[in-house]
């Protein structure tokens, strides 16, 4: 079966609602006859105004982050209904900017997965592992327990919604990649982990992202591994050239 590659922007804490205006035309008209599945994840204050710009294009909106809960007392804090309502259909969960800065755990990480799904919405859950952990071989350890904590209670049905991304926090931002050995190498062992936890039916058709410095000169080797299924891009999502040139190489 054949598995649609996504690529999708990071955009972080960049573009004001008037940069994401600018940016969403040119790459509007950039990405029209692709055949991959563009998504891009503007910070909330943008969510409104991409999803109107995009609408009737190919390209899907993700929010970046959303609260576990579905309203209340959370000052701060934006729920999944809020993100349906604007047309948001990704939902970026456990980035490991959000596990280090914000003390986001993997229980917390979970629940966000399942408040995301049950309104029909697709988590991007990242995992991976730190400088560290990959010098001591604890990698496929370690990502193997964060698949079995992000995904705990996900039922079999739901789970083919659920997008993956492995981001070695050693490649995030450092201009130092993984090479598409390690990087397919990785999304392999996701995939035979996804098998063991439902059914290799399942895991075959689930999507595994690779994120960390993610270039147009590197995503050609990148995406060429079997078991990479497209990318989640931090900086190169913000210019419409580099991020067009991924989409390309995809
Ligand atoms: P960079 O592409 O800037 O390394 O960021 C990757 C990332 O964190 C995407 O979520």
């Amino acid at each position: 079966m054949m598995r649609q590659p996504i690529i999708a922007g990071n955009w972080k804490m960049h573009m004001t609602n008037t940069e994401a205006t600018v940016f969403v035309e040119q790459l509007k008209t950039l990405v029209a006859n692709t055949s991959c599945e563009v998504v891009v994840c503007p910070p909330f204050t943008a969510i409104s105004t991409v999803a109107d710009l995009v609408e009737d294009t190919k390209v899907r909106v993700g929010a970046q982050n959303v609260f576990h809960e579905e309203s209340g007392a959370y000052t701060g804090e934006v729920s999944p209904s809020m993100l349906t309502d604007l047309g948001v259909s990704y939902v970026i969960v456990g980035h490991s900017e959000r596990r280090s800065i914000f003390k986001e755990a993997d229980r917390c990480v979970n629940k966000r997965v399942r408040i995301v799904l049950q309104h029909g919405m697709s988590p991007i859950l990242c995992v991976g592992e730190s400088l560290n952990q990959r010098e001591s071989g604890e990698t496929v350890a370690f990502i193997h327990s964060q698949l079995e904590m992000g995904l705990h209670g996900v039922p079999a049905e739901e789970m083919t919604e659920v997008v993956i991304a492995y981001e070695p926090i050693w490649a995030i931002g450092t201009g130092r990649t993984a090479t598409a050995e390690q990087a397919g190498e990785v999304c392999q062992s996701i995939r035979e982990k996804i098998a063991t936890m439902y059914t290799p039916e399942i895991a075959e058709q689930v999507r595994i992202l690779y994120g960390g410095s993610v270039k147009p000169e590197n995503a050609k080797d990148i995406l060429a591994q079997t078991h990479v299924d497209g990318a989640l891009v931090g900086g190169a999502s913000l210019e419409a050239e580099s991020f067009t040139g991924i989409i390309e190489a995809c």
